[in-house]
């Protein structure tokens, strides 16, 4: 089968959303976009036309929740697949309102789906996440996707029941295609520093914490337990350029057509780095000291999570191909350019509504 050429990316004005726009009409896809930029910006795709030297596509602002809104989408556009990235993230924030997050996540989903059905939208890439393995195994060695589920959170929870919904669909739909990919820790910037993560309030995250602190924006890094068994004590994760995580979606979309049913891959690097190693690598790349202190550890937290990312190798040949210097200084360079994050961006392009069905 030929790859498919009209693609609809959800969430595509989010950090990896944004992302994926760019490697997709750099490689010749038209897109259809849907957002409702509640954690995002419509700026944002101004930067995808300046990166990417294209029309982004037409964009709607919508909640993927919205079923006669995105029936519209669907009937106004001839969809060969769809790239689904809408969804809540923030694991913390997921335990305080659960409902929200699996009304927008699980709901969200098959909202999705069954637009998808009903125009005969078979082939979908679907943004899963390595925190459904929970604990993990337990002796820290990498996680490959038969690992043990346990979902420590209702958003792990909210991308475990997608997945099972997923698996039951393609059992169901002959023909019905899903490529489930669990990231790691998607993490770093578009190397132009024009597109990176730009998280709202006080971000959760590691990266986008440090290069706050590098900036200036906040005093000190607290880094969350120094009494875990690990060479240094600080928690292990497997980091992933975002760059590197956008390709890996670019060729799911190529791998939709070889095999009906659900596949599931793993995303990362399969190699672990300590908190204190990457706050190492990002003073290097800001070339100026991070102040740090030891705080005590973030509940919900795993000693280590490494991907065993060989079957996405093996079946894809895709491997990651930036290391966590480069996560870093791609990092820092969308801090230093965007203090304001992308609010700094100019142009606006013209964009269709639709709010409703007609
Ligand atoms: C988190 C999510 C995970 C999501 C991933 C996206 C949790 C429990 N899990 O993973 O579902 O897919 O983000 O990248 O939130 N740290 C500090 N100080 C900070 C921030 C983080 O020491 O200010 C530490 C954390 O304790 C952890 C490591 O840095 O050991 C990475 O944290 P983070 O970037 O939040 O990612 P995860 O917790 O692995």
């Amino acid at each position: 089968m030929n790859p498919p050429s009209t693609i609809l990316v959800t969430g595509g004005a989010g950090f990896i959303g944004s992302h994926a726009c760019v490697e997709l009409l750099d490689h010749g896809y038209e897109l259809i976009v849907v957002d409702d930029y509640s954690n995002s910006s419509s700026q944002v795709f101004s930067r995808v036309e300046r990166v990417a030297g294209r029309f982004v596509g037409t964009v709607y602002e919508l909640d993927i929740r919205d079923r006669r809104a995105l029936a519209a989408v669907f009937d106004r556009h001839s969809v060969d697949a769809v790239v689904h990235f809408a969804a809540l993230k923030a694991v913390g924030e997921s335990t305080r309102m659960p409902v929200e997050y699996y009304d927008t996540n699980v709901g969200g989903t098959t909202t999705l789906l069954r637009a998808m059905h009903e125009h005969g939208v078979h082939h979908l890439v679907f943004s899963s996440s390595c925190s459904l393995y929970g604990d993990g195994d337990g002796d820290g060695g990498p996680l490959g996707e038969d690992a043990v589920v346990g979902p420590g959170s209702p958003y792990a929870a909210s991308k475990w029941a997608c997945e099972q919904i997923l698996a039951d669909v393609c059992r169901r739909i002959p023909g019905f295609t899903v490529m489930a990919l669990r990231y790691f820790n998607p993490v770093g910037a578009h190397p132009s520093g024009l597109l990176g993560e730009e998280p709202r309030g006080t971000p959760d995250n590691l990266m986008p914490c440090l290069a706050q602190v590098a900036v200036g924006r906040r005093e000190r890094l607290h880094v969350f337990g120094d009494d875990w068994d690990t060479p240094d004590g600080t928690a292990v994760r497997d980091y992933l350029h975002v760059m590197d995580t956008v390709e890996a979606h670019r060729i799911a979309l190529e791998h939709l057509g070889d095999m009906p049913g659900m596949h599931v891959y793993n995303l990362g690097v399969g190699q672990g780095s300590s908190v204190l190693e990457v706050v190492a690598a990002f003073q290097e790349a800001c070339g100026r000291p991070i102040p740090y202190d030891i705080a005590p550890r973030r509940p919900g937290d795993v000693r280590e999570r490494v991907a065993d990312a060989t079957a996405v190798a093996r079946d894809w040949g895709w491997r990651p191909r930036r290391n966590l210097a480069g996560m870093c200084r791609d990092a820092w360079r969308f801090q230093q350019l965007n203090p304001s994050g992308h609010a700094g961006s100019a142009r606006q392009t013209n964009r269709k509504r639709v709010t409703s069905c007609g």
